[in-house]
């Protein structure tokens, strides 16, 4: 089996001004890393430019939370793949539910986001999930497959190759309400299926799958545990710095 680097993401939403961005980032630079887990922090836009500032000489790599799928024109308070990457993302975030729900992103609009941050050369960690309706009705791993399917139509392994897909059950996102590790190792597990399925085993044991949705400290180890959880997207505990530190050490 593929050794997968683990992940551990912070997503800052519409949290932090500069100033408390920037002292935030730079208490995470002193939390360590025992895992050697890859870091990764997505502050908001105004915040972009000076954490990237401030963690140029350590391991934390910054990711937008979106970007829009042109590359720049008349699209009013949007920022484009280039604007992103010029304030110095690596990454992107792409479908967050509350981009799906509260902006109405649809699949066929993060299509086009996902192929934009790849014409820029930005990482793109894909978000999916279910919410608790489709749960409940069976449905997750349809939809789950449906997200997929077509955020990510029309691109072949070779592209999209370094893609870092996270599942979200969107009634665990903010809400406190933890997926067990064994609800989460069930979709991981399933995903993992059907990349292997649509594009190859090689690719699927390559690809990190992240869970998202009310990961804490508290809960972080035995989510990490899981085979097929390889990493974490974290939201409300990553806007506190021993809080996430923890989290990024994981045991
Ligand atoms: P949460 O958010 O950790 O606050 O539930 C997760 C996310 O939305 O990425």
């Amino acid at each position: 089996m593929t050794q997968r680097t683990p992940i551990i993401a912070g997503n800052w939403k519409m949290h932090n001004t500069i100033t408390e961005a920037a002292a935030l980032v730079t208490a995470l630079t002193k939390a360590g890393n025992k895992n050697h887990a890859e870091i990764i922090v997505a502050p908001s836009y105004t915040s972009l430019h000076i954490v990237t500032r401030l963690t140029k000489d350590s391991e934390i790599q910054v990711a937008a939370q979106d970007v829009h799928w042109e590359d720049k024109g008349a699209f009013t308070s949007a920022v484009s793949p280039i604007q992103a990457k010029d304030a110095g993302a690596t990454l992107t975030l792409i479908g967050h539910s509350e981009r799906r729900s509260v902006f109405g992103d649809t699949d066929e609009i993060l299509n086009k986001k996902v192929a934009a941050a790849m014409r820029h050369g930005l990482k793109v960690i894909f978000c999916v999930g279910e919410t608790l309706q489709e749960r409940e009705a069976g449905k997750t791993m349809q939809v789950i497959e449906g997200q997929l399917k077509n955020g990510l139509a029309n691109f072949t392994e070779e592209q999209l190759n370094g893609i870092i897909i996270a599942y979200e059950p969107v009634w665990a996102i903010g809400t406190g309400k933890t997926a067990t590790p064994e609800q989460a190792q069930e979709v991981h597990a399933a995903i993992r299926a059907y990349l292997a399925k649509t594009y190859s085993d090689k690719f699927a044991q390559a690809t990190r799958i992240l869970y998202g949705g009310s990961v804490k400290d508290t809960n972080v180890d035995e989510i990490m545990a899981k085979p097929d959880v390889d990493g974490a997207l974290v939201g409300g505990q990553s806007l506190i710095a021993e809080k996430f530190a923890r989290i990024i050490n994981f045991n």
